[in-house]
């Protein structure tokens, strides 16, 4: 598998979070960089790459089923090699675990542009190839990446994490915080647009302390600001925002911006100021509110999102009333819910009054069933409003309908025909259920080209 070598296909198996999607798309710049190919049929690729996630251990869970799978897939075809890379290579114990079972590479998330070169030593003879960097280095700009085909990209603006909330792995598995140059994500952002992307998303763990440790006095609205200023890129998004963090001054930069779309995901985590404190997040409900009510006032049709997890260590039935309590005064748009899920090497894993799995599972059924409520309601005070969407291609669930998205983040089904994709509509909203809206064109302008 070197540019003089018969042609050669990997498939990439991703997991986890969008910066996980993004790290997928430089592997597969690199790969394509040696002379491979996408091989769509996992099964039939030389290469195949576990990009996997450790933020929960169901998360876990699925990796090593798949893998488990593509070993066996493996011993019927020697040639094949397996690589894991991504969060879960930053454990230790599952490094071992994996060796064990027959990983051929091993790489994380601070060397993943290495990858050729442990492919290359694989091929030298070495058997296992296992490398992985316990630290970040100096941020790598401008290695080779395939981008996935569209309209929408995702940019990373900082990696890693400070915040060490103590149920996290994340800060253990991506390192500290640091943040890109400014000049580089403009001269990212610019190629993008000139390549024909409409619509990008900023990445980092906390947006909203983008900028610490740069030369330069330079922060997350100031940023907002710059990409909004370029021309061409019609949809910015970011996430996520984390509450402490919050500046006045980065909810006027979006109140004020043109293309800064009207949707924030800021989790809450948890109404109970006992565990928020347990949790490490450096807020209180009360802040919290105050902040919602802020951004509300000042950005008009604004949606606010979350993450929520239940049944983090000692959360009592008072505690997790709470959380229903804050959800009902937040009425967020939408939000993931997770069960608390321990992990090793955190602060929260060593915690006393662990929470049995039954009771995780009847908070998370009440909690959802408050919050699919909560949704359905506003999506329902939605229908007969118009909305511009930005088409992103036939919907999954119904092909012969396409599905686009509000600024605000809201998926609308209408009927449409696909050439339509990447291009900004206006649709009356005839329906709002949950998780989607129904929609039809506007202005009596007929959608169908
Ligand atoms: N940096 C982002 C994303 C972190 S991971 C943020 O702060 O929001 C995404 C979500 O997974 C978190 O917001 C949290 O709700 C959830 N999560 C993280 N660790 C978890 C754990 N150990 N158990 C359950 N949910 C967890
Ligand atoms: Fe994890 Fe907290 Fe960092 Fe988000 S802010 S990645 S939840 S430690
Ligand atoms: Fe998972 Fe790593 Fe993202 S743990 S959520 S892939 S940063």
């Amino acid at each position: 598998m070197s540019p003089t070598t018969e042609p050669w296909g990997y498939h990439i198996f991703t997991y986890g979070c969008q910066m996980n999607v993004r790290d997928s798309e430089i592997m597969a710049g690199l790969l394509n960089s040696q002379g491979g190919t996408l091989q769509n049929q996992a099964a039939l690729a030389d290469l195949i790459i576990f990009n996997t996630c450790s933020v929960r251990h169901s998360a876990e869970n699925k990796v090593y089923g798949k893998l488990g799978e593509y070993l066996k897939i493996k011993n019927s075809r020697p040639g094949m090699i397996i690589a894991f890379g991504g969060c879960m290579a930053q454990i230790p114990e599952v490094v071992n675990r994996v060796k064990r079972m027959g990983v051929d590479i091993v790489f994380g998330t601070h060397n993943l542009h290495l990858l050729p070169q442990l492919i290359e030593r694989h091929h030298q003879g070495h058997k296992k190839v296992v490398e992985v960097w316990p630290e970040h280095g100096e941020i790598i700009e401008a290695l080779p990446s395939q981008r996935n085909p569209g309209w929408s990209a995702f940019v990373n603006i900082m990696y890693g994490c400070n915040n060490y909330c103590s149920y996290c792995i994340v800060p253990y598995t991506r390192g500290r915080e640091r943040s890109r140059r400014p000049q580089d994500i403009l001269a990212e952002l610019q190629a993008l647009a000139a390549d024909g992307f409409k619509e990008v998303t900023l990445l980092g763990q906390n947006v909203n302390s983008y900028g610490q440790g740069l030369p330069e006095a330079f922060d997350f609205a100031d940023l907002l600001a710059m990409a909004d200023s370029i021309p061409g890129l019609e949809r910015i998004r970011f996430t996520t925002s984390h509450p402490k963090d919050m500046s006045d001054k980065l909810i006027d930069t979006i109140a004020g911006g043109r293309n800064l779309c009207e949707h924030i995901h800021v989790p809450l985590q948890a109404g109970s100021n006992e565990v928020l404190k347990r949790m490490n997040r450096h807020y209180s409900r009360e802040h919290y509110l105050e902040m919602v009510a802020k951004i509300r006032e000042r950005i008009p049709g604004v949606a606010i999102s979350s993450d929520l997890i239940v049944g983090f260590p000692g959360e009592t039935q008072a505690d997790f009333e709470e959380t229903l309590e804050m959800v009902e005064k937040v009425r967020f748009d939408s939000a993931f819910t997770f069960m608390y899920s321990t992990r090793t090497g955190t602060q929260a894993a060593k915690l006393p009054d662990q929470i049995d799995l039954r009771t995780k599972r009847e908070r998370l059924l009440r909690l959802n069933q408050l919050q699919y409520a909560i949704a359905a309601e506003i999506n329902r005070g939605m229908e007969g409003k118009i909305e511009e969407i930005m088409v992103e291609g036939p919907s999954k669930t119904d092909y012969r309908r396409m599905t686009g998205r509000t600024r605000t983040n809201r998926i609308v089904i209408f009927e449409g025909c696909p050439d339509l994709a990447g291009e900004l509509l206006r649709v009356k909203i005839t329906k709002g259920n949950t998780f989607s809206l129904f929609g039809e064109a506007a202005d009596g302008k007929s959608i169908m080209k």
